[in-house]
């Protein structure tokens, strides 16, 4: 398997691309200022990009959904109920999403958003899970706007997510402190929002966090409602 971590350093974005060995592949939470990029590379690597995929409707970037499906032909795909009519196709938990060889399964872990999902990479080595702004490495995302919720970020977190195996590499969707990778293990032990009980504190922590806005929010939710298209 193929595997690369993408970075958008404007937001911190991670993306992710997965390939089989005939070369189908999947990105995971492209940006729309990074498609010239992603191009290339599958240019260079011999790469048919198959699927391009979404944890959530993104606050903070604009997705490269609608410019890929445009580009290269791929299937578009977000998790229900989100509000994007304009994918190819919608996923519920428990899907398998393929492209090729490679085999995602869709795990609902609503908190953050109501539509955020995590992938659990199921072929392969079967090793990680991308999780989104559920789970960041020693943090989560917030959950005060885009039907956010801290119970079902709560339950999400210690329902689904930190019930995986231990060994399990964690990729989040964003990390803005330079690191890469975690594990289901180290995050359990390490992560200080997996370790806020009963779930009535967890909510008053979460409540009293106050953050600003994300800077593109106003352009990037509307923008990706229209998989990536701006007005
Ligand atoms: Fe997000």
């Amino acid at each position: 398997m193929l595997f690369r971590q993408l970075f958008d350093h404007d937001t911190w974005t991670y993306t992710y691309l997965l390939a089989d060995d005939t070369g189908n592949a999947v990105l995971i939470d492209p940006v729309v200022g990074q498609v010239e990029q992603y191009l290339r590379l599958f240019k260079e690597l011999k790469l048919q990009l198959k699927l391009a995929i979404d944890t959530h409707v993104h606050a903070d970037h604009i997705t490269a959904l609608g410019a890929l499906r445009d580009a290269t032909g791929c299937i578009s795909a977000m998790g229900e109920p989100a509000t994007a009519a304009c994918v190819s196709r919608t996923f519920k938990d428990g899907d398998l999403l393929e492209a090729g060889k490679i085999q995602l399964r869709a795990l609902h872990t609503p908190g953050h958003t109501d539509d955020s999902y995590s992938f659990v990479l199921e072929s392969g080595p079967a090793d990680r899970v991308f999780t989104g702004d559920t789970l960041f490495i020693r943090g989560s995302g917030r959950t005060d706007f885009q039907n956010g919720s801290a119970r079902d970020l709560y339950n999400s977190l210690h329902g689904k997510l930190l019930k995986l195996p231990d060994t399990m590499w964690v990729y989040p969707g964003h990390d803005y402190k330079g690191w890469t990778v975690s594990t289901i293990g180290e995050e359990k032990q390490h992560n200080p929002r997996a370790n806020i009980h009963p779930i009535a504190a967890f909510e008053k922590f979460m409540a009293e966090l106050k953050l600003p806005d994300p800077k593109y929010m106003d352009v990037a939710v509307p923008a990706n409602r229209a998989c990536g298209k701006t007005a």
